[in-house]
């Protein structure tokens, strides 16, 4: 835990304007500052930084946030790291945890041989590196063999791709010679040892290929052999070692981070040198699974830039059959997953040089399917008219489908797989709920309403949707009028506007639903009982998060445009005088919302009465969509009467 004392001082520290300024080519415009959106792609400025509010919004993407937001995105880093980095900047002493001795000394003595297998890495990278520039045999072994896949400077200096020589002990030799400890090069894989005690240079006669960390330091190295060798494997990789743990890592991913969060898109491909092909084309979001199937760990650091990956297959047809299995986790993850395939024969490395980076760039554009639908159209090739394969093939796209934890996705893939493969969609929906139920299970997280019976209960559902946006909006609408007028006097009765909100809001029983409103309301009452609300601190929460949300909000009367009443269907009223209409109206509009939805659920619970015949409840619920119509009808009255504008 970091003290909230030490979050206060970064973040009172870290100017916004600073912090982005040295991303953002910012210019002034009035009293903020605008430029280009370091997080889409733009040619005029819709990027707004507020040094007075102490959030930046973009009016093109929607990102928006305080100091400690902008450098959790576009640095790709967690809450503390982000902290971390803005302490690092503003020169504030980070705060070392208390913890016991013996721990301490234990975390030490780790730290210490973290840090130290770095050092060595670092001197190992180097060490590649520099044999490959400038050593005769580096050159023309090493060098040369890159410059014959194309590879050009620029590209093996940014990768800092290296050469091992032909010997059995210049790494050792260059270590001694360094004064580095040996024991480390032995843990970190570089040195081995063999039976009669004798150290030897685990990398000869190779090209090497740093794997970097997500920050950028050279954590492992995979050698490939220049010539084809029946006797020794394709590529030496280091071992597990403190610093690498090879399923929590991608290849890649430390030169792909921004253009992921850019294009939100991940191009998944399987080798080093794909990786290193598709950067020389100009396509920067690729990582490399390194031959095997995703991990765990991977997809969860994947998930932590994006929520879209294409997975670029190689052209044989065993190699797809055996990778459509794995893909199954990537659904699971709610992973959206595109795949692209390629000729027989080839990968994406050969295509790309084959048809050169711009031909290449169209073709993935061109050839992405999404992968359940492409599934099913290679299944169905394979059984052809045999109704047990056929059955086979249902079960098992179903099966990938019912993966998908999100239910409106769930649903579009099997009226879609049902038109595509001549199936009755109902047949699927059954199929698909039935393996559902099986996984919810297995993983209790998932809710009764994510269950469907039929199709009109899914429209209802998607309608329900539709209205928890609305409802999304009238509820962000509120936490409007709280920072805008929160503290000003309401009435006699309520100290504040806040006051008042808070009182209706638990009188009429309205259900907030949006999970930050309801943090920030509550946050807000615990302030109204402590007797001071602190609007101000809701900027520099310690969840960022919030800060996000509030962000996104005060920035609202930054920069109006002209449709953005349409469009958010509320009121806005940049000067704040006459706030009391703002305010009732914001509620007036989140009550309404709150019938509608009560109307829905009585509407729901009728049809159901009236199938099963039990017409007593039928009649009371009649009665209650009545009441209900005429409530809506007052306050949409009072709403017309409240904006005399
Ligand atoms: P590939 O055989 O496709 O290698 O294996 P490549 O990197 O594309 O190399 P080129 O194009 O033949 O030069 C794909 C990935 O599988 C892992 C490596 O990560 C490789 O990049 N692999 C393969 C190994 O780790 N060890 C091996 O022996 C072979
Ligand atoms: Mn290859």
């Amino acid at each position: 835990m970091i003290p909230r004392t030490k979050i206060d001082e970064i973040v009172d520290a870290a100017r916004v304007e600073e912090v982005v300024g040295e991303y953002v080519n910012l210019k002034k415009r009035g009293v903020n500052l605008t430029g280009l959106c370091p997080f889409h792609q733009e040619k005029s400025p819709s990027f707004s930084v507020s040094p007075s509010k102490g959030i930046y919004k973009c009016f093109g993407c929607g990102k928006a946030g305080n100091a400690v937001n902008f450098i959790m995105e576009v640095e790709q880093l967690n809450y503390i790291d982000a902290l971390k980095h803005l302490a690092e900047r503003y020169r504030i002493d980070w705060p070392q945890q208390e913890v016991s001795p013996e721990q301490l000394l234990k975390d030490k003595l780790r730290t210490s041989e973290r840090e130290s297998l770095q050092i060595i890495n670092n001197f190992a990278e180097r060490y590649f590196a520099d044999l490959l520039i400038n050593d005769d045999e580096g050159k023309t072994v090493g060098l040369s063999y890159f410059e014959e896949r194309g590879f050009r400077s620029e590209t093996i200096e940014k990768f800092k791709l290296g050469y091992a020589k032909e010997s059995w002990d210049h790494l050792t030799n260059a270590a001694h010679t360094g004064g580095y400890n040996l024991e480390l090069f032995k843990l970190g894989g570089l040195i081995k040892e063999n039976d009669q005690g004798k150290v030897y240079d685990a990398y000869r006669n190779r090209v090497i290929f740093p794997i970097h960390s997500v920050s950028g330091k050279p954590i492992a190295f995979a050698g490939r052999y220049l010539i084809q060798d029946p006797k020794s494997p394709k590529y030496v990789n280091s071992p597990e070692t403190p610093l690498y743990h090879k399923s929590n890592e991608l290849y890649g991913l430390f030169f792909a981070k921004q253009a992921i969060a850019k294009n939100s898109l991940v191009y998944l491909v399987e080798g080093y040198t794909d990786v290193i092909s598709l950067n020389q084309a100009g396509i920067e979001n690729v990582v490399a699974s390194s031959g095997t199937s995703l991990t765990e760990g991977q997809i969860k650091l994947i998930k932590r830039f994006t929520d879209n990956i294409c997975v670029l297959y190689d052209g044989d047809a065993a190699g797809i059959k055996a990778s459509l299995r794995g893909t199954d986790m990537l659904l699971e993850a709610g992973l959206n997953v595109k795949i692209v395939l390629f000729p027989d024969g080839e990968d994406p490395d050969s295509y790309c040089r084959k048809i050169g980076p711009l031909a290449f760039g169209a073709f993935l554009d061109e050839q992405r399917q999404d992968f359940i639908l492409f599934k099913a159209s290679l299944l169905i090739g394979d059984a052809g008219n045999d109704p047990i394969k056929r059955a086979e093939l249902i079960k098992d796209i179903v099966s990938s489908i019912s993966k998908i934890p999100d239910v409106f996705k769930r649903s579009t893939f099997l009226r879609e797989t049902a038109v595509l493969l001549k199936i009755d969609e109902q047949l699927l929906i059954s199929e698909a709920n039935r393996l559902v139920r099986g996984n919810a299970l297995k993983q209790p997280k998932l809710e009764e309403s994510q269950y469907l019976q039929t199709s009109t209960e899914q429209e209802l559902l998607i309608d329900s949707v539709q209205d928890l946006q609305l409802q999304d909006v009238q509820e962000k609408d509120l936490i409007r009028v709280m920072l805008n007028y929160g503290d000003k006097p309401y009435s006699d009765e309520f100290v504040s506007v806040a006051h008042f909100i808070i009182n209706e809001i638990s009188m009429e029983e309205l259900e907030i639903e949006h999970p930050i409103v309801v943090q920030i309301l509550s946050i807000i009452q615990h302030q109204i009982t402590e007797g001071s609300i602190k609007f101000h601190n809701l900027i520099r929460h310690e969840d960022p998060i919030i800060t996000e949300f509030v962000a996104d909000i005060m920035s609202k009367d930054i920069e109006v445009s002209p449709n953005w009443h349409k469009k958010y269907d509320v009121f806005i009223d940049p000067v704040g005088y006459n706030f009391k209409e703002d305010v009732d109206s914001s509620l007036l509009r989140l009550k309404i919302k709150h019938v509608e939805k009560l109307m829905k659920q009585n509407q729901l619970e009728l049809e159901n009465f009236e199938k099963i015949g039990d017409m007593d409840q039928v009649d009371i619920h009649v009665q209650v969509h009545m009441h209900l119509t005429q409530k809506r009808h007052d306050l949409t009255r009072k709403i017309e009467t409240t904006i005399t504008r």
